[in-house]
Formats: C-alpha cells, sequence, structure tokens
C-alpha cells in the first residue's frame, strides 16, 4: 500500500468563521508531521476561508452534486468546490445515505463529477449494526463498492475508500482490531476486483468514533491507511493527537 497516513477531519454541520483559528493551528501543527497528510473538510461556507488560512493542509468538501451547474437549489457541484478551493470532496457519507436518501448510485455519479471537476475522492462504506449481526458486513460493503466506485480511468490514484460502519459513528464504540482488519482486507479484495492491480494503491481509511486514545491501534492495522475523523477533528488539540499517533506509527 502505498503514500503517507491520511488524517481527514470532516466536520460535519460545524463551524463558524470562530473555528478558523482551529484551522490555522492544525496547519502550523501539520510542519511538525511531515510523514501524515492531513486535510479537514469544513461546511462548504468555510472552504474558501479555510484555503486562504493554510499553506500545507488539504481542504475540501463534505458532499458535491453530481451535475455541474443546473436548477439544484441549495446544491453544491464539485466545480464549485475547486473553485472556492478545495481539493477534495467526501461522497456517500452515510449521514448522507440515510438522512438524503443517496444510493450507490448517485454516490457514484458524485465522485465521477468530482474527479472531472480535479478533486480527490473519499468514497465511504459501512454497514449497519443489524447488518453486522447479521453476518453481512463484508457482503454489504462490497455491493456498496460494486456500486458506488467510480469508473472514471485514470483517476485511482486520487480515490480513498473511507469503512466507517454506520453503528460506529460519533457511538463512541469501534468494531474489534480483528474485525477492521477483515474488513479492510475484504474492501482492498474488493478493490483489486474493480480497478485491477491499480486497486492496490487505493487508501483505505477507517472512520468512526476514532480518538486519540485509539488512533494508534486503528492506524496499526495493515491496510489502513488513515482516519476519517468526526467529532475529534473540531478542535486542533483532539485532530493532532490522532496526527501525532498516525506520525509514529511504525516507529512503535
Ligand atoms: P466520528 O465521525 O469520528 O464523530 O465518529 C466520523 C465520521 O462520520 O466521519
Amino acid at each position: 500500500m502505498a503514500g503517507l497516513p491520511y488524517i481527514v477531519g470532516n466536520w460535519k454541520m460545524h463551524g463558524t468563521r470562530a473555528m478558523l483559528g482551529e484551522v490555522r493551528a492544525m496547519d502550523r501543527a501539520a510542519q511538525r508531521f511531515p510523514k501524515v497528510q492531513v486535510a479537514i473538510a469544513p461546511p462548504a461556507t468555510l472552504i474558501y476561508r479555510a484555503r486562504e488560512a493554510v499553506e500545507l493542509i488539504g481542504i475540501g468538501g463534505q458532499d458535491c452534486h453530481a451535475k455541474e451547474t443546473g436548477a439544484f437549489t441549495g446544491d453544491i457541484s464539485a466545480t464549485m468546490l475547486r473553485d472556492a478551493g478545495a481539493d477534495f470532496t467526501i461522497v456517500g457519507h452515510s449521514e448522507r445515505r440515510t438522512i438524503h436518501a443517496e444510493t450507490d448510485a448517485d454516490v457514484k455519479a458524485k465522485a465521477e463529477a468530482a474527479f472531472a471537476a480535479g478533486l480527490a475522492v473519499i468514497l465511504c462504506v459501512g454497514e449497519t449494526e443489524s447488518q453486522r449481526d447479521a453476518g453481512n458486513a463484508e457482503s454489504v460493503v462490497g455491493a456498496q463498492l460494486d456500486g458506488s466506485c467510480p469508473s472514471t480511468e485514470g483517476v485511482v490514484e486520487k480515490l480513498s475508500i473511507a469503512y466507517e460502519p454506520v453503528w460506529a459513528i460519533g457511538t463512541g464504540r469501534v468494531p474489534s482490531i480483528d474485525d477492521v482488519a477483515a474488513m479492510h482486507a475484504s474492501i482492498r479484495a474488493k478493490l483489486v476486483a474493480i480497478y485491477g492491480s491499480a486497486g492496490a494503491d487505493v487508501r483505505i481509511l477507517y472512520g468512526g468514533s476514532v480518538k486519540a486514545d485509539n488512533a494508534s491501534e486503528l492506524l496499526a492495522v495493515p491496510e489502513v491507511g488513515g482516519a476519517l475523523v468526526g467529532g475529534a477533528s473540531l478542535t486542533s488539540e483532539s485532530f493532532l493527537a490522532i496526527v501525532g499517533a498516525a506520525a509514529s506509527r511504525g516507529e512503535a
């Protein structure tokens, strides 16, 4: 698996200009961690200002529309995110899939639109608790990947997958390390089935209640190439503790 560990903060619907100081602090601290790729996805209203405030870390969107322009009140296109200064976008987060009823086909179209606009993509997948209890976690996630992975050629190196068990998001619960390892291995096999040898280089992040005290253990799992962090990314202090854990990966 290629690349630096990738630690991405997803601010969800949190953040006004008052929080830009946190972004600046993250960016300043990122200098101390050259072996970690760091990024934040603030609400769309802050993308431009966040981009102006940083030098090192990536800035991204949390979602995009599949069309470039049009009569879609309230929506934001990938081209607009790029224009505002984003370098990537998240697509297919479980909160979008659930609250906004996004299908795998919707997520695929969004990912392809993002690539067309020149953005990198973090595509989220993950099972619900009842799907896991029924023993279907890997088949559910495999089907999500089959349905939502972009078919755009030549951009696989700009794709990351975030495995986020729905029941672990914002709950303080995380799967066992064995379950994370098994799922990430299964996702890797699926990516190779979809993309051929290029699928071996797609980064696979873990997300769901990642905190400073569990980050080292999660990031040590084979095939875990980074983390998508919600609640713990809202302050520079808690986020940088996770970045620090990523920096010391493999040095223990
Ligand atoms: P959490 O959120 O870290 O607050 O669990 C993760 C996510 O939804 O990306």
